[in-house]
């Protein structure tokens, strides 16, 4: 297997708040292979945007980040920002939702794209600048004619292309994109989709594609990873997760989704944990309709479905109900939530 582009470690971050502090990622270890799109899943609030950033050195002031992540076998944590601005861009880039607020509304398209490049090749000629942003422009689908138009006379989908056009421009390595598609239409998002899908193809980019979306997961990547309450959870080959997912937040997640649409609303019963205080043990515990009593004493590892130490590419799961061999048969026993509730008072 070639060498990851990113390899991330026991990644963790946390926010400094009044209440204290936040364990936005708590502990997150995978890894992304060259051309491969990774999607990651899970409810609002349980990470996914914090890691996003944290993988692009973007995280805002006041989050602290400690753990190993790894450019090409580079630390990224270890580098100095003047380091990590020079990734920035040219190797790790980020395409986020909302593209009216990042579009700057007096600048045109082609000032756009001369800033982008001109910030990592202060010496490139405008005929070389345009020439590079009109190709993957074309390739996103909006027309060279559009060179000198301002950002307001695209429309909603029209500017999310721009956006990734921009972020493509400098042929990143590592694509970021945080919710692409969740502002615009059915249709135009199954046209954002398709050109994510073929970013591969055209720029040999690796893509971390979070959504909410479990469709857009199925249909666009490669691998899944799921995530809940600050932990990955679940993570392996994406088309073997659905067909068989092994932890239960993985199905709850499924089940929900594919009842919304024959069935009408059916969300996960619970609230997602507070990550200030997070549930002991398994942070998931008091809402699996699995949960055993070790549940909520020691926490599950994320260890390879066959039961070995993950590895790089393996499908894992962090979930005492697949190791069950390996539990007496007190600690199997079904958890009993109301003995819980009157313990945790005492
Ligand atoms: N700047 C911040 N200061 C304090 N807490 C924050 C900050 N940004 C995020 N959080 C908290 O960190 C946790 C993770 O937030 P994050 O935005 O990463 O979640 P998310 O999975 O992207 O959610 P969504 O699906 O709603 O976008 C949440 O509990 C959130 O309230
Ligand atoms: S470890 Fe226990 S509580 Fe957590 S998901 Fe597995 S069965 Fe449910
Ligand atoms: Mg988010």
């Amino acid at each position: 297997m070639s060498q990851p582009v990113i390899d991330a470690t026991d990644v963790r971050v946390w926010y400094g708040t009044p209440r204290g502090s936040v364990k936005a990622v708590d502990g997150v270890s995978f890894a992304v292979q060259p051309g491969e799109i990774l999607g990651l899943v899970g409810e609002s609030g349980c990470g996914k945007s914090t890691l996003g950033r944290a993988l692009l050195g973007l995280l805002p002031a006041g989050a602290k980040m400690d753990g190993s992540l790894l450019f090409k076998g580079e630390d990224l944590v270890a580098m100095s920002d003047k380091e990590r601005f020079a990734h920035r861009g040219t190797d790790l880039a980020m395409i986020f939702q909302e593209p009216l607020t990042r579009l700057n509304p007096l600048m045109r398209v082609s000032e756009h794209f001369t800033e982008t490049l001109r910030s990592h090749h202060p010496k490139m000629r405008a005929s070389e600048v345009e020439a590079r942003s009109l190709e993957v422009l074309r390739l996103i689908g909006i027309p060279p004619s559009r060179w000198k138009a301002y950002p307001h006379e695209f429309s909603g989908g029209m500017r999310q292309r721009l956006m990734i056009a921009l972020a493509l421009v400098l042929r990143p390595a590592f694509v970021v994109a945080d919710e692409p598609t969740t502002a615009l239409d059915v249709l135009v998002e199954a046209q954002i989709i398709k050109i994510l899908h073929d970013l591969r193809r055209n720029f040999d980019t690796s893509l971390l594609l979070i959504t909410h979306n479990l469709g857009i997961i199925a249909e666009t990547c490669d691998r899944v990873a799921v995530m809940y309450a600050g932990k990955i959870v679940e993570v392996g080959d994406a088309r073997t997760v659905f067909r068989d997912p092994q932890h239960p937040y993985t199905r709850e997640l499924l089940r929900s989704t594919i009842t919304l649409a024959t069935d009408g609303l059916n969300s996960i019963p619970g609230a997602p944990p507070d990550l200030v205080d997070p549930p002991p043990g398994c942070h998931f515990h008091p809402r699996c309709p699995d949960a055993m009593t070790i549940c909520p004493q020691f926490e599950p590892l994320l260890l390879a479905r066959d039961g070995g130490p993950s590895r790089v590419g393996s499908d894992d799961v962090a979930c005492w109900g697949t190791r069950t061999a390996a539990l007496t048969p007190q600690q199997r026993t079904p958890l009993v939530r109301e003995e819980l509730a009157v313990a945790d008072e005492a």
